[in-house]
């Protein structure tokens, strides 16, 4: 079947199998790869990508909800001030990764920011427990999504943010 969305801003169409789900169309057909294969069934985050403004796992998606969707992939993340935002919290906080499940802990602050931009340490708890994350510590994870909060608070609204 032939489907058609937007992928990282550009109206796309692409010729899928029926049983394809998002994570094999964006790996298979458009080598976009920082969605990642990890559990394959929803719960390590590793193929988050952002699916009509909310994120979501692409393994949990077939291919026929794709059609007339709107999805930002890492890829496309990338080029925003809000990911930039989040490299700074990561620098700032020393979590260091091995880049294997970039996807799940950078959406995870991104969708956890947009709830609540201006977070407590305790609001942060159950920040990342869709991430399953082998090379960080969960609380250097919450560093990082605290300093993110502040590092976007000043650059969106001045110094006294
Ligand atoms: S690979 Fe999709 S959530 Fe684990
Ligand atoms: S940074 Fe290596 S698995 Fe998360």
């Amino acid at each position: 079947m032939t489907i058609g969305f937007i992928l990282n801003g550009e109206d796309v169409k692409v010729q899928t199998e029926a049983h394809f789900r998002l994570i094999d169309i964006l790996r298979n057909k458009f080598n976009l790869l920082e969605a990642k294969s990890g559990c394959l069934c929803g719960r390590c985050g590793c193929c988050s990508v952002i699916f009509n403004g909310k994120v979501k796992p692409a393994c949990s998606i077939p291919a026929f909800h794709v059609r007339n969707s709107e999805i930002i992939t890492l890829e496309g993340f990338i080029q925003t001030d809000e990911y930039q935002d989040i490299m700074k919290g990561f620098t700032q906080a020393n979590v260091e990764t091995c880049g294997y499940c970039d996807a799940a802990k950078i959406f995870a602050i991104e969708a956890f920011l947009d709830i609540i931009p201006k977070p407590e340490r305790a609001d942060a708890a159950g920040a990342f427990d869709g991430v399953l994350c082998r090379c960080t510590e969960p609380s250097s994870l919450i560093d990082a999504l605290l300093f993110t909060a502040d590092i976007r608070q000043r650059r969106r609204y001045g110094r006294g943010a």
